[in-house]
């Protein structure tokens, strides 16, 4: 990877000296981690498969949603299945290339993506985009090798920034898991514990989840779990650790996961 980059990151992050921070074997072996899971990524997951944790169709009928790119972003703007309908300004599809081999789940949109039907367009999503731009990566690429597709768990936003509660997270599943279908990601990453407990239907906490590569669906996508942007504006003593992770996914990309 480009030293350019990796210096751009560390500077967008605050980090003078990342290496200075012990982070640099860490990073070192995570690649060899990663490859060894996905040889058998069944195995490697310390969870259930997703299928088997996901939220069974009879347990509560999902709604069925259009399955083509355009009338699926109808039906979200347009969406009353949940209660956040009600407090919402503008729902927030997701942005980015419809095609792209990494696809970013987050949480839910905050005030600034309610606002502006984008998601993370605030502080966070300004990391988010530096983040992505050390791996060569933006949500406005044209070129697919390039490019990223940005969602959230909901795609409305919950009121006072609390997080997304099981009903509506239900509720809005069958929008995401149509994006997942139509952008066949080759790599999802999950930000942050909420966006990876919903998604892994788990309750275990980051550190635990943040590692292993998980599956979803039944295209048993690799997932990996890593620090939510936010989060790393408020715990410096983390960020060393985001960018073992950002190097994972770009080798995994690269590998084509
Ligand atoms: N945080 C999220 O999880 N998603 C957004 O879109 C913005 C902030
Ligand atoms: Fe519909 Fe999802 Fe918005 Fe709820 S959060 S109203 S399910 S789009």
């Amino acid at each position: 990877m480009d030293t350019k980059r990796r210096r751009h990151y560390l500077d967008a992050l605050g980090l003078e000296s990342w290496q200075s921070r012990g982070a640099g074997k860490a990073a070192q072996a995570a690649p060899l981690a990663a490859s060894a899971s996905m040889a058998a990524p069944a195995a490697a997951a310390p969870l259930a498969p997703a299928e088997a944790a996901h939220p069974a169709p009879a347990a509560a009928a999902a709604h069925a949603v259009p399955k083509d790119w355009d009338g699926l972003k109808a039906a979200v703007a347009g969406c009353l299945h949940c209660k956040l309908c009600k407090t919402r300004t503008n729902t927030v599809f997701g942005v980015g290339h419809p095609a792209a081999p990494l696809m970013v789940i987050g949480e839910g949109p905050g005030a600034d993506e309610d606002a502006q039907g984008e998601p993370f367009v605030g502080r966070a999503g300004k990391l988010l985009d530096e983040m992505l731009r050390a791996i060569g990566r933006s949500r406005r690429a044209q070129e697919p090798a390039q490019s990223v597709f940005i969602a959230n768990v909901v795609k409305c936003r919950p009121p006072g920034n609390r997080d997304p509660e099981p009903d509506e997270v239900q509720a809005c599943r069958p929008y995401l898991d149509q994006q997942i279908r139509l952008v066949r990601p080759h790599l999802i990453v999950a930000l942050g514990r909420v966006a990876a407990q919903r998604l892994l239907a788990t309750d275990a906490p980051l550190s635990k989840l943040r590692g292993p590569l998980y599956e979803y669906g039944p295209e048993h996508t690799p997932v990996l779990v890593t620090y939510h942007p936010a989060y790393l504006l408020r715990s410096p003593g983390e960020k060393a650790k985001s960018w073992t992770d950002l190097k994972r996914v770009h080798q995994l990309l690269r590998a084509g996961t």
